[in-house]
């Protein structure tokens, strides 16, 4: 059931943040939404169906992890109300096949829950956006997860550990290509259930990989 998950990890990436004057460069002041890049904006959510008035942004898209493949992961990213002053989390539910979007970011920690007329949401009181304060990044993970897919049909039978570390590095390498705002804040990766293994390989990725925040 889905109250019987259990928050297995929340881990700080051993990665310290850059110089501001690096940050400054990088060219986000991170003060509003609206700071970052047009495939950032194209990705702004307006309004959802149905949805409460909110004082924070939030985005949403596809982010290609492996062209030749065509292999996207979908994110959709709730802000702090004050971007600025808060880390970046990157969000991952288990399974394997479990839709962070689907469940982590609509029945446990996001922004709303959805009313059981189906068509209207309502204000979580418990989001990590505000309770944490903190900018909400939940990923559709491995392709063929919630939204994520790929072109390549084969790469449903093998997906791993191992290939969903490297899928959620390429990820977020891009991602901040689009969001540079975040390359220098603070990061951290947390999950739930079998989200709690992929985050464990993720961060020895990311700790062996370049650091993405490095190529700005
Ligand atoms: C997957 O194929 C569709 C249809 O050709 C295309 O629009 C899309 O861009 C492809 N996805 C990726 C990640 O290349
Ligand atoms: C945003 O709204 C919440 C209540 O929904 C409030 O607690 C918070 O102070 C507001 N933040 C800002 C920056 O206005
Ligand atoms: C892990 O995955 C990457 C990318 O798919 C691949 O290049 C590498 O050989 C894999 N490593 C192992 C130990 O399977």
């Amino acid at each position: 059931m889905a109250e019987a998950a259990v928050l297995l990890a929340a881990i700080l990436l051993a990665l310290h943040p850059l110089p501001m004057s690096l940050s400054a460069a990088a060219g986000g002041d991170g003060g509003g939404g609206d700071s970052g890049t047009a495939e950032a904006a194209a990705d702004r959510i307006t309004a959802l169906p149905g949805q409460p008035r909110v004082n924070f942004s939030m985005y949403s898209g596809y982010v290609t992890v492996d062209a030749a493949a065509g292999r996207a992961l979908f994110y959709w990213l709730i802000e702090a109300a004050d971007p600025a002053s808060a880390p970046l989390v990157l969000w991952l539910n288990g399974g394997p096949g479990c839709s962070s979007v689907g469940y982590g970011a609509s029945e446990e920690l996001g922004a709303f829950r959805i009313n059981p007329d189906g068509r209207s949401l309502y204000l979580n009181p418990y989001p990590w956006n505000r309770g944490l304060v903190a900018n909400m990044l939940f990923l559709d993970s491995p392709a063929g997860v919630g939204y994520s897919y790929s072109n390549t049909t084969s790469d449903l039978l093998t997906a791993g550990d191992n290939k969903t570390a490297h899928d959620s590095y390429a990820f977020l390498v891009n991602w901040l290509e689009r969001f540079p705002q975040y390359k220098y804040r603070d990061f951290y990766i947390a999950g739930e259930s079998y989200g709690g293994c992929w985050l464990v390989s993720s961060v020895s990725r990311f700790d062996t990989g370049d650091d993405p925040r490095s190529g700005a």
